[in-house]
């Protein structure tokens, strides 16, 4: 099987590592392509150091490595991954260009995080080909990948994706193409009811989490994701959806005054919590 990734940033390089580790052809297109390769080769070492051995029976990361090209997307991939920077412009061009060199019945697919699936694919002669294959970070470890589909993306499409990600060992929901897909439009609502909480002294925001992680079994609480996640991070989604789904999703007073005083979570050592 052969794969092509575009971007080997964080999120790419992590794709590509996942599809290596599950025995395919990996070609990455990447500017920066040594870092990209050092990034995979360091996250391959890291999974076998881990497993005893890559997940998969019998690769090793050495053996994993041999199957990597740094390059352009080559011709006969089946399956492209687009991950390069959140820039609605720079995606199009790039989905464009790859669409022109596959053969037309490869699957073409985005990791965007937030972009509309059937804004990036009005720039695709082949729209049906077209999905978004939507990875969380780091990728060899989270479990999810969220299959976002347009009303013009094929069935079949739907079920090579489906495939794909079933071999990484991994599991897919399918998302119509909405804002925030499933994950960030309810994980952003929570967040945000939990803060309007904390702005009303309902409860304190260990409280608060504490009561989510052992109430609900949540493995954090929202307002310690928030601090992880980046609270500029946050207020940017909310604003997003707040424009695109409406009131429910506006960013609460206490997430503008954090940003604004720089207080945006554990990357600056204080958020809602003192890191
Ligand atoms: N970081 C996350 O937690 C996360 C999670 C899910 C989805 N995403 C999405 O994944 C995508 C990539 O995010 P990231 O965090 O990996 O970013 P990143 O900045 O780490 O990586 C982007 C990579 O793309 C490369 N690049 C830039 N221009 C390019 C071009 N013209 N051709 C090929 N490569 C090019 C950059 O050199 C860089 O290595 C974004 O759409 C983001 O929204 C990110």
């Amino acid at each position: 099987m052969k794969v092509a990734v575009i971007g080997g940033g964080r999120m790419g390089s992590g794709i590509a590592q996942v599809f290596l580790t599950a025995g395919a052809e990996v070609t990455v297109q990447e500017p920066e392509a040594e870092a990209a390769r050092a990034r995979i080769a360091k996250g391959l070492a890291i999974a076998e150091s881990k497993a005893g051995g890559t997940r998969t029976a019998g690769v090793s990361a050495e053996e994993a490595l041999t199957r990597l090209t740094m390059g352009p997307v080559p011709e006969d991939a089946e399956l492209v991954v687009e991950a390069v920077p959140e820039d609605p412009k720079l995606k199009a061009e790039i989905l464009a260009e790859a669409e022109s060199r596959i053969a037309a019945g490869a699957v073409l697919a985005t990791n965007t995080s937030s972009l509309s699936i059937g804004e990036l694919s009005a720039a695709l002669r082949r729209p049906d080909r077209f999905l978004g294959m939507h990875f969380f970070n780091p990728v060899p470890v989270q479990r999810l990948v969220e299959l976002i589909v347009t009303g013009a993306t094929a069935a079949d499409v739907l079920e090579r994706a489906k495939g794909y990600v079933a071999l990484l060992g991994k599991t897919s929901v399918v998302v119509r193409d909405s804002p925030g897909f499933a994950t960030s439009r309810l994980g952003v609502l929570l967040g945000l009811e939990a803060m309007r909480m904390v702005e009303e002294g309902v409860a304190a925001p260990e409280d608060i989490d504490t009561a989510m992680e052992l109430g609900y079994n949540h493995p954090m609480g929202p307002i310690k994701l928030g601090d992880l996640v980046g609270l500029d991070v946050r207020l940017a989604i909310a604003e997003y959806l707040h424009a695109k789904l409406g009131p429910r999703f506006e960013p609460p007073r206490i997430l503008r005054e954090k940003v604004a005083a720089g207080e945006l979570g554990r990357k600056t050592g204080k958020g809602f919590y003192t890191w």
